[in-house]
């Protein structure tokens, strides 16, 4: 791809504007030589402005989501992509997220610009775990973890019974659940459906990857190994 449309797709501007930039002797290469618009360069290669280029295409990245922040591009209110650099919104393919949480909801968010990818991870077929600790108004009853597991639990609105899910019992009034599907308000509306009512959820895990020590609002980029344990728990795509 001609390195005006990579810059371009990656957030940096508009055609004209990265044109601009490579005029301006803005890109280079890590050598320090200013780039023209004809020249074959690796995506490792580019500096803007001195600086090493956004993640690139194909890649995933975890953002550690605070409460408070809706998962879209355009809301009335704070966006999860008010968190990420200014250019991660105006890529192409957009660095869209994998599924959604809830604007009250904290944890472990995935974003990729790979929709296959994007696809699969979200895809109930993929069976990919996702942890949630959750906070609960009522103690619990203590034959919730046995109805979530049986796979009958048909929660209101719908004809489909939830895929069996697993529940841990932390303490009265919490809980961790693990959910290899994502319906809407999934959690919330299970714990409903047994006289509950969440008052705190967070996203803890994705497969094998967990946020660490990631700061909430701080976000990063997925490696290798990462993306081995995300899937090494799902089934191989079809
Ligand atoms: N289930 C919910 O109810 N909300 C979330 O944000 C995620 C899962």
């Amino acid at each position: 791809m001609k390195l005006v449309k990579y810059l371009a797709n990656l957030g940096y501007g508009s055609r004209r504007e990265v044109t601009a930039l490579l005029d301006a002797r803005r890109v280079r290469r890590a050598d320090g030589r200013a780039l023209r618009e004809g020249d074959a360069v690796t995506h490792e290669e580019i500096r803007v402005d001195g600086e090493a280029l956004d993640p690139p295409p194909g890649s995933v990245i975890m953002l550690h989501k605070p409460a408070g922040y809706t998962t879209s591009t355009t809301d009335a209110g704070a966006v999860i992509y008010d968190l990420l650099p200014l250019r991660f919104r105006r890529r192409d393919p957009l660095l869209a997220p994998v599924g959604r949480l809830d604007r009250d909801t904290t944890g472990l968010l995935l974003l990729t610009d790979d929709g296959a990818l994007n696809h699969r991870l979200a895809s109930p077929r993929t069976h990919l775990p996702k942890t949630y600790e959750v906070v609960l108004a009522e103690a619990l009853r203590g034959d919730e973890g046995a109805l979530f597991a049986s796979g009958t639990l048909v929660l209101h609105g719908e004809d489909a019974p939830l895929v069996p899910a697993t529940l841990e019992v932390l303490g009265e009034t919490r809980a961790r659940l693990v959910l290899t599907e994502g319906r809407y308000h999934q959690v919330k509306r299970m714990f409903g459906a047994v006289g509950n009512r969440v008052t705190a959820l967070h996203r803890s895990a994705i497969g094998g990857v967990t946020l660490g020590d990631l700061a909430p609002g701080a976000w990063r980029v997925l490696d290798a190994a990462d993306r081995a344990a995300l899937t090494a728990s799902a089934p191989p795509a079809p």
